[in-house]
């Protein structure tokens, strides 16, 4: 075969691979994950720092908090020297464009990326719409994305399950109606690498028009990454990936491991290169999973803890050796470097902002000054302070005092093989305090009740996990809880050199998220679907 059309560009260099990262918008979809617009502005930030090219920073119609944390991104990340350009996402209903763009207006660089879905599945129970209604739904929403900003990206939701010839028209009428950008999402992560890989090629030959043409892959069945990678080879040259395989359901392609595939492999990508600043990877990976909640599995590729650890013999003597025996990846070029000890118990307040300000860390004001007093606290407990150590309790602080919710305020515990574990808490929320007193069949377990009793929030624990920020006897607990309370799940995560004050902020901060997201609920107006 032919090629009709070669690698589409509109008017981009034709080996740039395009990174969309959606961690704010596909990934926020999450079960239990609800970010605040100061905590995407955090992510936001460091994305710019990664180098992403877009960052998809919500549906701006979905509720006023959605509207409002994409304009903050627009107004302040994307106006920064070499800043992605922002991109909010829309339904094609014209109104929903319209707020769409209201949001993104201020970005130095904006993209409404509009979207329907075209499968049968999707078009008989959920849009109640047949052929000709989408693609008159296309038509106008694309045109009128078009008359706010040059550059539109269009996706037919579900494409890997709509019929061939009913997406090749629909795209077609996007790319008409002033489609930029044709992306291809595989919603239901449906796709297996050689079929989706064909799926973007037959676009590619098809659909005649100057256009990029991008991938969306879900990882239902552990294949997002692949099919991504499948979809670039056959010339998508835009993808779209979330940090840490964030999204719904079993996730998106994760951002690093893409990256790092195209990077490692690029005799495979001939050509293909991306302006990502690896070294940021690794901090990235950790500010969404501590602002999330969500943990980053031990094995996670790229960004997890075990990813350059070698347990047999064999394989830690080849590596003493010489790295490249059991290595693809250089540590230090996804920032997975064993991190310096930077500060101790004599650290004052000017040498403790001054090493954030290094680690590219910007706390102000209050959230700086209550770092300060829990950075004091553990220097009392612990001799030597690392950078992943100060990322952990500054992240927990910035997340606590930009999340207006609960915050553990003081915690007594007794516990022990004689008598039974009892707690003491006092908590406090928008300057108010609430004490409990509670018993349990340990100190955490009395602990919890005791928050349960103080905030009144009735909520089920169903996890709790407990690891160690850095090594040594007096490492940082990080302690990750999962509550159940009304139908939704969420976490939350504390550090501490104590597991079960740890404990307590973790729970503490799963609390406050599931009120969040309960008020969320009854104000979102839009769900976005799969
Ligand atoms: O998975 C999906 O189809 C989406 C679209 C909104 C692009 O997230
Ligand atoms: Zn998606």
């Amino acid at each position: 075969m032919t090629d009709q059309h070669p690698t589409p560009s509109a008017g981009a260099d034709a080996g740039h691979l395009i990174v969309f990262d959606t961690t704010l918008r596909d990934g926020e979809q999450s079960p239990g994950i609800s970010l605040d617009a100061a905590e995407k502005l955090e992510i936001a930030e460091q994305l710019a720092r990664v180098g992403v090219d877009y960052i998809e920073a919500g549906f701006p119609v979905a509720s006023q908090g959605d509207f409002e944390a994409v304009q903050a991104i627009a107004r302040s990340v994307g106006n920064q020297p070499d800043a992605p350009a922002i991109c909010g996402l829309s339904r094609t209903h014209l109104s929903d464009v319209d707020r769409c763009w209201e949001a993104l207006r201020d970005a130095a660089r904006g993209r409404i990326h509009v979207f329907i879905s075209t499968s049968p599945q999707h078009m008989q129970h959920m849009l109640k719409m047949d052929e000709a209604q989408v693609l008159a739904e296309v038509r106008s929403g694309v045109a009128r994305a078009r008359e706010h900003t040059d550059d539109v990206e269009f996706s037919p939701q579900d494409a890997t399950r709509t019929p061939l010839d009913f997406m090749l028209e629909v795209l077609a009428a996007s790319v008409e109606a002033g489609a930029t950008t044709l992306n291809i999402p595989d919603t239901v992560g449906y796709g297996i690498p050689w079929d989706f890989g064909a799926l973007i090629q037959h676009v590619r030959r098809q659909i005649p028009g100057d256009y990029i043409l991008s991938t969306h892959c879900h990882n239902d069945l552990g294949l997002a990454t692949a099919n991504t990678l499948a979809g670039v080879q056959a010339g998508a040259r835009q993808v779209e990936v979330c940090v840490n395989g964030l999204g719904e359901r079993a996730g998106n392609a994760a951002l690093e491991e893409v990256v790092m595939a195209v990077r490692i492999r690029s005799d495979q990508f001939p050509g293909v290169t991306t302006t990502v600043r690896t070294e940021e990877l690794a901090r990235a990976s950790r500010l969404v999973s501590r602002l999330t909640g969500y943990p980053i599995q031990y094995n996670k590729a790229v960004v997890g803890r075990n990813a350059f650890a070698h347990e047999s013999g064999i394989h830690q003597h080849g590596v003493l050796a010489d790295r490249s025996t059991y290595e693809i990846i250089d540590a230090s070029a996804v920032g997975q470097v064993g991190r310096q000890i930077v500060l101790g118990k004599h650290s004052g307040r000017h040498a403790f902002a001054d090493t954030l300000e290094k680690m590219g860390v910007s706390i102000h004001g209050d959230a700086l000054n209550q770092a300060f007093s829990r950075f004091k606290e553990l220097a009392d407990r612990k001799v030597e302070i690392t950078e992943d150590d100060l990322e952990a309790i500054v992240a927990e602080e910035v997340g606590q005092h930009l999340v207006e919710g609960y915050a553990l305020h003081s915690l007594e515990v007794a516990g022990g093989t004689v008598g039974v574990p009892r707690a003491t808490v006092v908590v406090v929320r928008g300057g108010d305090k609430f004490e409990a007193t509670s018993e349990g069949n340990g100190m955490i377990d009395a602990t919890c009740a005791a928050i349960r009793q103080a905030t009144g929030v009735d909520a089920t624990l169903i996890g709790l996990t407990v690891s160690s920020v850095t090594s040594g006897i007096d490492a940082l607990g990080d302690v990750v809880v999962q509550l159940e309370g009304g139908g939704i799940k969420v976490s939350g995560r504390g550090v501490s050199t104590d597991v079960v004050e740890a404990s307590a902020r973790a729970y503490v901060a799963a609390v406050s998220r599931l009120v969040r997201i309960q008020a969320r609920h009854e104000e979102r107006q839009v769900e976005v679907g799969p």
